[in-house]
């Protein structure tokens, strides 16, 4: 075995691995405060039957504040706006971290989510880097229980649907100074969503950016924080204006091997069956799904390398037909193909396999509670 080959488990994957207490054991750490007036059930079923992603809200959102060096105001309260005074050095400064993770309902009725211990891990590693207070992972998971147990009725049973949970915390401190802020709020707000791509599970088109990059050394590239992805709408719009769906980015120094794209991690299947992605440099964040896809692959024997994906050498092998298929994914999106890879001085097709729908489909039949989970992932909420 080759010493990038994916042998021993990262930080958060380890974190991931520690048992979460039961739900009932977490529940009312965020007591719910009923929302007075929620949207009736007609309207409801009515958000419940045209889905999209990320564009309609549950009545509640979970909240704390960190405040006096402690967290406080746990609570469950009404989905609405947030006051904010305009000094909040949020808005000027961007210290913001957040995550994405789903709650499924199976076919039982029943409701679960994946690995939320990865996520409370991930969300403090990204506080640490942002200079937020941690939240205990405990709470972490407890505020995603109280506020989806609120929410039960938000959650869709259409198939490939499920309720997107967003955590996120910010620095709601009222002061111009550039230094991390003492009062922080955390909220989590949820949706329920559909297909994360319009086009459902349709390859997807690539556009490589050579003009821009998402991060660099000693950055935030690895911290899920707003400003990266702010640093990538503008390539994110030239993707758009050459026919892409995605941008994807190249790392600062040497500008030639592959990082991530806007908002998703990159796999690469070779012909002769190895499965390769970008390493972790610390300007790539550690996804949940590359780690779950990392961890199943291997388990059925496949070869996993975290590998430095150099872009040439990419190209070539896709001219000379050795590339078997690449896909990317993230927890919105699951596992997508991608169908094309172009930049200004390439278009390349990319040919598309039966790998890439066979992790989907392995990867959504244990969240969605079809078959087993033999990873002890699936986490139930009620
Ligand atoms: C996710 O996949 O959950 C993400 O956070 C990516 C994107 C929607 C920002």
């Amino acid at each position: 075995m080759s010493d990038n080959e994916s042998t021993t488990l990262t930080p958060l994957a380890q974190a991931a691995s520690i048992p979460v207490p039961p739900a009932d054991e977490l529940a009312g750490r965020f007591p719910l405060h009923p929302n007075p007036t929620p949207v009736t059930d007609q309207q409801r079923e009515e958000h419940l039957a045209s889905l999209s992603f990320g564009t309609v809200f549950s009545d509640h959102m979970a909240y704390a504040r960190f405040t006096d060096g402690q967290w406080q105001s746990h609570s469950v309260v009404p989905y609405g706006p947030i006051a904010l005074s305009p000094a909040a050095s949020v808005l000027h400064y961007g210290q913001e971290v957040f995550e994405g993770i789903k709650a499924y309902r199976h076919e039982d009725g029943s409701i679960w989510t994946f690995r939320p211990r990865y996520n409370a891990a991930r969300f403090n590693a990204s506080a640490r880097r942002l200079a937020l207070p941690e939240l205990c992972e405990d709470d972490f998971v407890a505020s995603l229980v109280d506020l989806v147990r609120a929410d039960a009725q938000w959650v869709p049973s259409a198939p490939g649907s499920s309720l997107y949970l967003r955590p996120f915390m910010f620095a709601s401190e009222a002061f111009l100074g550039v230094k991390p802020a003492h009062t922080v709020d955390y909220y989590v707000i949820a949706s329920p969503s559909g297909a994360y791509f319009k086009g459902g599970f349709t390859p997807v088109s690539i556009w490589v950016t050579t003009d821009y990059h998402r991060a660099g050394r000693g950055g935030t590239g690895a911290a899920k924080t707003s400003g990266n992805y702010a640093a990538s709408l503008l390539p994110q719009q030239q993707a758009y204006d050459n026919d892409c769906d995605q941008v994807c980015f190249l790392d600062d120094v040497t500008q030639t091997t592959i990082e991530e794209l806007g908002g998703m991690n990159l796999f690469v299947v070779d012909t002769d069956g190895t499965i390769r992605t970008p390493r972790l440099t610390g300007t790539i964040l550690e996804g949940g799904t590359r780690s779950a896809i990392i961890t199943l692959l291997t388990s059925k024997g496949y070869t996993v390398k975290e590998d430095t994906i150099i872009l040439s050498e990419l190209t070539a092998q896709l001219q000379a037909g050795t590339i078997a298929e690449i896909f990317a994914c993230g927890t919105a999106a699951v596992v997508t193909p991608v169908g094309r890879l172009k930049s200004e001085t390439f278009d390349l097709e990319v040919p598309v396999g039966e790998l890439t729908p066979q992790i989907h489909r392995t990867l959504t039949d244990i969240q969605y509670g079809r078959v087993e989970d033999p990873f002890g992932w699936m986490y139930k909420i009620c």
